[in-house]
Formats: C-alpha cells, sequence, structure tokens
C-alpha cells in the first residue's frame, strides 16, 4: 500500500516524479503529493485524490534534480489534505514520504510532544519525520539520526527523505515495506518498486531491512546499524514490466484476456525439450515431503486451495492457510512438511510474517510462488518459483490467479513425472480463447443482474474453490454484497438469505457432483432466485446459461473462473464503477 517514488540527478524530475506515480497508483490513490528542492528550498504539492491532479498544482517548469512523491492508501488518518505526505517535521529540516505502519507512534508522539513538538496531521508518518529532527539535532549527523530512528520506531517503513541543508542528496530507510533503488545515467532513482524506474534503469539495487543510506547523483551508500554494506546489483525483465494498456479500456480486461498467453509463458519457461526445469532440490524436497501446506491471502489463497487439490490428488497430505490466521496460530503439522507461499505481489505483509516465523524456526523449508522478482516474499524464502505473468496493474487479480493455478499444477505435475501437463494446459488455452471469443454473452448476463444487491455462488468440490473466486471478484469492483457456499451447505442456513429474483451463480465442470448441486439450483428457484449456470458440455442442459468446451476438470476450472472474472468486469463498467481502482483496496497490502 502506498507507493513511493525519488529522484537525485539531471533527469526531468516532474516528469519522473508524476508518471513514477501514475504507475504506482494501483498501490494506493486516496490522495498524492510531492516535495521538490528548488533553490534550496522545499516545495511540498499534495492533493486529495488521484496522482493526475498534482499535474495543475505543480508549475509545469520546475528547476530541481531532487524530489520525492507519494501516492497513499491511508492506515493512520482520513484521506484528508492535512494527511498527505510528504510530511515535514517541526523546523522543517526533514521532509519525508513513508509506506508502511508505526506501531508505537502514539506513544513516541507522546514524549514528542512532552519536549515542545507539536503535530499537524493524524498520521504515523509525521512522527517519524520529528523523531529524525529530534535525532539530529543530538547527533548533527542525518545518517546518524536515521540509524537512531530506526531503533525507536517499531513497526513497517519505505521512507525517503529529503533534509533542508543538502541539496545534493537523497536519503532512504526500509523496514518490512518494499523499497528499491534504479541506477541511471546521471541519475538514481526510488520508489516501491521497478515500474516507475524500467524505462531509465537497467540496473536495480534492493535495499533489505533495516537498512538505510544514501543517494547522490553518481554515488550511492547503504548503511545497517552504521556499517557501510555492500550493495547486491540485480535486474528486471523489461518485458514483464510492461504497463501499456494496448487499446483495452481498462486493465482489468486487458489481464483477463492475457491468460492464454500467460499460461503459454509459464510452459515457455518450466518444461523445455520435454523436461521440467523448476529448481531441482526444490522439486526434491517436494516429492519427499509428506505434507504440502499452503499459506495466502485473498484470490492467492483461493489458488491455493486448487494447490491443495492437486497435492491431495497425488496423494500429498495438504493444508491451505489464511496467511492473517496462521501468523497468529502457526501451525507446524509433520517434519517433513514443506511450506508453499503463494503471493503475486511478493509484498503482502500478512504472508511475510509467516515466512518470518518459519524462517525463525529452521526446521521446514519454504517455497514462494510470486509474479514479482526481487519481492521480499521471493527472497527470503529457501526456493522460489516465478509466475512470469507480466505486472498485474488492476486491484482485482485475475491473469495472476490462472498463472498460480498452472504453475501449481505443472509443480505437481513435476513431482510425479509426468510429462502431459504442459500439452493439457496448452489444449486447454483452446476453451480459454474460446470464452474470450464470447465475452459478450457474458456482458448479457452481467445486464439482467447489474442492479443486484446481494449475490451467491455455489458449487461443490473444486467448482466450490471457483464460486469463492467468483464472489470474491464481483464483491471487489461491482461493490455488490455476493457469498460463496459450498450446494449443500445452503439449507443448513445461507438459504434464509435468498429472496425474490437474488441472482444464484452455479458452476459445474465435474460430472460426479452435477447431479447434486442442480439439486442446490433447484432448491433456490423454488424460493423465486434465478440462477445463472456455467457448465462444462457433458454436464449441461437446455436452460444452462454458459456452457464451456469439455475439459480434464481439475483445469477447465480456469475457465469457469475467466467467466466469472468477465461477469465481475461486466456488471462493475454497467455500474460505472471505478474498475481498475475499486474503493478502499489496494494492490498490495504492505500493511498486516
Ligand atoms: C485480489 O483480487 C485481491 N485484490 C486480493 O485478495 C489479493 O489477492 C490479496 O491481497 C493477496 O495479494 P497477493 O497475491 O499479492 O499476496
Ligand atoms: N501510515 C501511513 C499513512 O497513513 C502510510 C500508509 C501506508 O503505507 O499504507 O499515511
Amino acid at each position: 500500500m502506498c507507493g513511493i517514488v525519488g529522484i537525485v540527478g539531471n533527469h526531468d524530475s516532474r516528469n519522473y516524479l508524476l508518471n513514477g506515480l501514475k504507475s504506482l497508483e494501483y498501490r494506493g490513490y486516496d490522495s498524492a503529493g510531492i516535495a521538490i528542492m528548488e533553490n534550496q528550498e522545499i516545495k511540498n504539492y499534495r492533493v486529495v485524490g488521484r496522482v493526475h491532479l498534482l499535474d495543475s498544482e505543480i508549475p509545469s517548469l520546475i528547476n530541481t534534480s531532487l524530489g520525492i512523491g507519494h501516492t497513499r492508501w491511508a492506515t493512520h488518518g482520513a484521506p484528508s489534505k492535512r494527511n498527505c505526505h510528504p510530511h515535514k517535521s517541526n523546523d522543517g529540516l526533514f521532509t519525508i514520504v513513508h509506506n508502511g505502519v508505526i506501531e508505537n507512534f502514539q506513544e513516541i508522539k507522546n514524549s514528542l510532544r512532552e519536549k515542545g513538538y507539536e503535530f499537524y496531521s493524524d498520521t504515523d508518518t509525521e512522527v517519524i519525520a520529528n523523531v529524525l529532527e529530534d535525532e539530529y539535532k543530538k547527533t548533527n549527523s542525518v545518517l546518524d539520526a536515521i540509524n537512531n530512528a530506526l531503533k525507536i520506531i517499531h513497526g513497517s517503513l519505505a521512507i525517503a527523505i529529503i533534509f533542508k541543508n543538502d541539496s545534493e542528496n537523497l536519503y532512504f530507510a526500509k523496514r518490512k515495506s518494499p523499497l528499491l533503488i534504479g541506477v541511471g545515467d546521471k541519475t538514481n532513482y526510488l520508489a516501491s518498486d521497478a515500474l516507475p524506474m524500467i524505462k531509465t534503469c537497467v540496473k536495480f539495487i534492493d535495499i533489505l531491512d533495516n537498512q538505510y543510506g544514501i543517494i547522490g547523483e553518481h554515488d550511492i551508500k547503504i548503511y545497517q546499524d552504521g556499517v557501510k554494506q555492500k550493495a547486491k546489483y540485480t535486474t528486471r525483465n523489461a518485458e514483464l514490466l510492461n504497463i501499456d494498456l494496448g487499446g483495452y479500456p481498462h486493465y482489468m480486461l486487458k489481464e483477463i484476456e492475457e491468460i492464454p498467453s500467460c499460461i503459454s509463458r509459464l510452459i515457455d519457461n518450466y518444461f523445455i525439450n520435454g523436461k521440467y526445469c523448476f529448481n531441482e532440490e526444490m522439486i526434491e524436497k517436494l516429492k519427499t515431503a509428506k505434507c504440502v501446506s499452503f499459506i495466502a491471502c485473498g484470490t492467492s489463497y483461493h489458488a491455493s486451495l486448487i494447490g491443495k487439490h492437486y497435492m491431495e490428488s497425488i496423494g500429498k497430505m495438504s493444508n491451505v492457510y489464511i496467511a492473517s490466521e496462521w501468523a497468529y496460530f502457526p501451525k507446524f503439522i509433520d517434519e517433513d512438511e514443506i511450506f508453499i507461499l503463494v503471493s503475486q505481489s511478493g509484498e503482502t505483509a500478512d504472508v511475510i510474517t509467516c515466512l518470518k516465523k518459519i524462517n525463525e524456526f529452521k526446521t521446514h523449508p519454504t517455497i514462494t510462488i510470486t509474479n514479482t522478482k526481487g519481492s521480499t516474499l521471493e527472497r527470503d524464502a529457501t526456493y522460489s518459483a516465478l509466475l512470469y505473468a507480466g505486472v498485474e496493474i488492476a486491484v482485482a487479480s485475475t491473469k495472476a490467479y490462472n498463472a498460480q493455478v498452472s504453475l501449481l499444477y505443472l509443480l505437481k505435475s513435476a513431482i510425479i513425472d509426468d510429462y502431459n501437463a504442459s500439452k493439457k494446459l496448452l489444449d486447454n488455452n483452446i476453451l480459454l480463447n474460446n470464452i474470450i471469443e464470447r465475452k459478450d454473452e457474458i456482458k448479457e448476463i452481467a445486464n439482467k443482474v447489474k442492479d443486484a444487491h446481494n449475490a451467491f455462488f455455489l458449487g461443490r468440490g473444486l467448482d466450490y474453490f471457483v464460486a469463492m473466486e467468483g464472489s470474491l471478484k464481483l464483491k471487489e469492483i461491482s461493490y455488490i454484497h455476493s457469498e460463496a457456499f459450498p450446494g449443500g451447505e445452503l439449507k443448513h442456513g445461507p438459504i434464509a438469505l435468498i429472496e425474490e429474483n437474488t441472482p444464484v451463480f452455479g458452476f459445474i465442470s465435474n460430472k460426479d457432483i452435477a447431479l447434486a448441486i442442480r439439486g442446490n439450483f433447484s432448491e433456490v428457484k423454488a424460493r423465486k432466485a434465478i440462477v445463472y449456470s456455467f457448465v462444462t458440455k457433458e454436464n449441461a442442459i437446455s436452460t444452462d446459461t454458459f456452457v464451456m468446451d469439455d475439459f480434464d476438470p481439475d483445469l477447465s476450472i480456469l475457465g469457469s473462473v475467466m467467466t466469472s472474472q468477465y461477469l465481475s468486469y461486466y456488471v462493475a463498467l454497467l455500474r460505472g464503477n471505478d474498475i481498475d481502482k475499486p474503493r478502499n483496496l489496494a494492490k498490495s497490502v504492505t500493511v498486516e
């Protein structure tokens, strides 16, 4: 949550700060701000709302080589002008932007107040600026002030700092929240992820937890606890970070339609010349593991549920945990248990907490499945496997889910030395492409349900997991209240909520449960709900709403989920919602 940028050097700062923030807007978008150093003076521009509003606030010609910017997802204090970043310290020595949450901010605020400091916002961030000022006054050194501040402040932070008496350097610190340095030509950059810098940088430096430092036009120095650290350079694949809308009206639509190519790319990366090319040691560990436990949140949790089914289908014991629950109630089931952390962003704080806990024990290997190279989860796990899905910008995750499920399918096939998986996935792409061609039919369904207040998603077995994901997608972007249930569970309570004309979306991809779920459709129809059924051909009857090609149910669920992604997209579109940036949400949930 929150995107931060920083620049020092020759490059057009206005352009970098504004466009950089626009490319990070998916991380948070309730307010935005920029601070620049111009003629030895710090100028602060802040707006409530989207980044583009800053454009008219900032003069078109600015003379600066030093600036920082922020797009906010509020955690402390409403999205209002007083709470917008950048925040400055009382005497204006420090101006900062921050991503994260300061756990002991109230305590620090009280003690700073006793020393005479005043506060002009409700944020935890303003406390950091004043701790820096307080420590600077004691040490007369910005770097020592940052080092001391890191000890005083508990919680997560990625901060970019301008110091009033230094117009040539940018300062930074990081703990838990993501922060990356981009090395450019006579200009160096900072950002929450590589997107703002990908056009100008080929070399990056991942900043590690508790590191801080100073960035000049030509020079970068990184420290930890007063000791200079060696910078570790890394690269990023520009092709996978392409954020061009490519003629689509929304990223979500573009990303749904990229699914078949994402699956092909996965195969190109992991199945070459008839052989799997996963990390061999990782596959060995999976082969010998008795239990495979998944930890994830949201959509990635739903993909993990399918992963659990895959693992059980090859005789492994398997569990799926919601990260924010496991973090407080950790369970280790077996000595030979391996943990798979699934996270599109690789930066989800709840999942990171779990990984840290597992790593503390040093007893269980971990695998991160992520779309984000260089992310915390990728770096800190024993093994990782990238999704290669290309950057996902729409807050509602679509292609990453399908890539996660496909990668898990490849993994389970690699464990049992089944070499048909890639062919099956590619054949299944034909089914997905057919759905893409028929999207207008789903738009018509969307038109019928767009005014609903409540909706239900039903399925059994794997189709229940599809229903869970479909329901999450609908509520995220259409704001229609929606719940998913296993078909058989309805009569145990939820059926009380069914009213005349309530839309009920049902999925059938497996003939073993077809009769049973049809019984559940009848139960809700008898109570005047309207059932929209998405079924595969072999299970279809004449009254079904959308009939898909037949395929192995282990994979045809990729098509069922795609229909629900389209459904949510079109409902949100017809309701006039902001599809790519739904209210209250942010793409990368870096707070617990
Ligand atoms: C997806 O549509 C959601 N925005 C959300 O549930 C997301 O899947 C969840 O926050 C987990 O994110 P991650 O995959 O980046 O860890
Ligand atoms: N805690 C800060 C604020 O509320 C930053 C929020 C975040 O990083 O999500 O402004």
